[in-house]
């Protein structure tokens, strides 16, 4: 598979304090990478920095071009598409406005085609197009934000905990989507996830961050038995940060 995002040495200094400290990672076309990590780790800051968002040194290598030197806007145009975590979804606009203005830069058909589609994956914010976003439960807030996010057809979506503050049960839905939109299309996937079980079940590769690094690379398939976890856990993050292992 052909690389579509390669960080190397990526550091990210929020004033005096190191939040990411020489971090490599790369990602095949595709492919779903995920982070885990406890609270504060750094994860937020990678997905920033990719997206340009913070200040980061190190490379930034995207589809072969150095893009480290880019605005946030000159890489969403190349299709890096970050999805914050807390879903940021403008509340004031409806359904329907949040939808087109992540379609911002596309045509007036495409968006159409584009509109369509989101509706048909995420029949639960469907239901509600004219409603204002504020309106919607909190599921149906993350459907839209990641809905939004994929109008312009992205080739890299960087999505920040997609399962923030949600139950269970709709955590399970936000990645049951995410699973059909992987089987059905090229996009590639950086995730930043708590739900360790959920991670496990849509990505290829699991990168362990530890204040500021990275500290382990697994794939997926290797750590489903769920007698390593325990293991996996207190090796790469340490028994006093346990992160969560339900969902
Ligand atoms: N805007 C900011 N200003 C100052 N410190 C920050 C800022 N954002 C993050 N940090 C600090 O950087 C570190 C990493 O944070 P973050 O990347 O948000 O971690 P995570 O997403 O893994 O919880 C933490 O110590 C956090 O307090
Ligand atoms: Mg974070």
């Amino acid at each position: 598979m052909t690389e579509l995002l390669t960080v190397r040495k990526l550091d990210v200094r929020h004033g005096k304090t190191i939040a990411v400290e020489q971090v490599d990672l790369s990602l095949a076309q595709g492919s779903v990478l995920a982070l885990l990590g406890a609270n504060g780790a750094g994860k937020s800051s990678i997905l920033k920095a990719i997206a340009g968002l913070v200040d980061g040194q190190g490379e930034i290598i995207f589809e072969a071009r150095d893009i480290s030197r880019l605005s946030a806007r000159e890489r969403v145009r190349l299709g890096i598409v970050y999805v914050p975590e807390g879903r940021e979804i403008v509340t004031d606009l409806t359904v329907d406005e949040n939808l087109t203005l992540g379609g911002f830069f596309l045509d007036s058909r495409t968006l159409g085609s584009r509109r369509a589609k989101m509706l048909e994956l995420f029949p639960e914010i469907a239901k509600h197009i004219r409603a204002p976003a504020w309106m919607l439960s909190g599921g149906e807030q993350q459907m839209l934000a990641i809905g939004r996010a994929l109008m312009s057809a992205p080739r890299l979506l960087l999505l920040d905990e997609p399962s923030l503050g949600l139950a269970p049960l709709l955590i399970r839905r936000v990645f049951e989507r995410l699973m059909r939109i992987r089987a059905e299309s090229d996009l590639s996937i950086l995730l930043v996830e708590q739900s360790f079980r959920m991670t496990l079940r849509v990505s290829d590769t699991v990168c362990f961050v530890r204040n500021g690094q990275i500290v382990g690379v697994r794939k997926a398939s290797d750590l489903d038995a769920s007698s390593s976890l325990a293991e996996v856990l207190e090796a790469y993050l340490g028994a006093a940060q346990p992160i969560a292992m339900a969902g």
